[in-house]
């Protein structure tokens, strides 16, 4: 029989797989919403499916499922400093930044890629929940803004592999 999982080290296993960071936001009763989202991932083509992992029980995953329209931010590697305001408090996470709201959620200016999207399903996944979305509209900006990696607990910028 094999050993059993220990939280701590499987943690720090899963931190050695890369992810990108985003903020997926929402108005919800005329207030912006934000949460800092690294499980962001696609999943279907046809149809056009997107979707991320939250912990349940977490205030703002809570909010973020009343609202009509999800955005999703794709942080780029200068904008380490939007993350770490969207892990502040949940009232002051949108203090100082540029952001205003497009296709019915809050768009943060500068991003790496954009996206919005309307629920499909939310799938119990242990102390976790995945939101499974439909991908209703996106961006990209015109010259393309490198996405911040979150790797090792730590932010990260991509390098490009000098191959011949
Ligand atoms: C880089 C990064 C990635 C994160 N990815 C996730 C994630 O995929 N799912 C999740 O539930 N929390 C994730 N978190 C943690 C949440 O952002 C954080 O716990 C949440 O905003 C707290 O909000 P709450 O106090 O309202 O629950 C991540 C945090 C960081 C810094």
């Amino acid at each position: 029989m094999s050993e059993p999982i220990d939280p701590k080290f499987f943690r720090s296993v899963m931190g050695q797989v890369p992810t990108c960071v985003t903020v997926v936001t929402a108005m919800v009763d005329d207030a912006p919403i934000a949460m800092v989202i690294g499980s962001f991932v696609s999943v279907s083509l046809d149809p056009p499916l997107a979707g991320f992992f939250c912990t349940t029980g977490s205030y703002s995953w809570e909010q973020l499922k009343k609202a009509d329209v999800l955005g999703v931010n794709v942080l780029g590697e200068d904008q380490i400093d939007v993350s770490n305001a969207c892990m502040r408090d949940l009232t002051e996470r949108f203090d100082g930044l540029d952001w205003n709201v497009v296709d019915g959620a809050p768009r943060i200016a500068g991003t790496t890629a954009w996206l919005t999207l309307t629920e499909h399903q939310i799938i119990e996944a242990g102390d976790h929940e995945f939101g499974l979305y439909n991908v209703t509209s996106m961006d990209i900006p015109e010259e393309a803004n490198p996405p911040v990696i979150f790797y090792g607990g730590g932010y990260r910028t991509l390098a490009v592999l000098d191959i011949e």
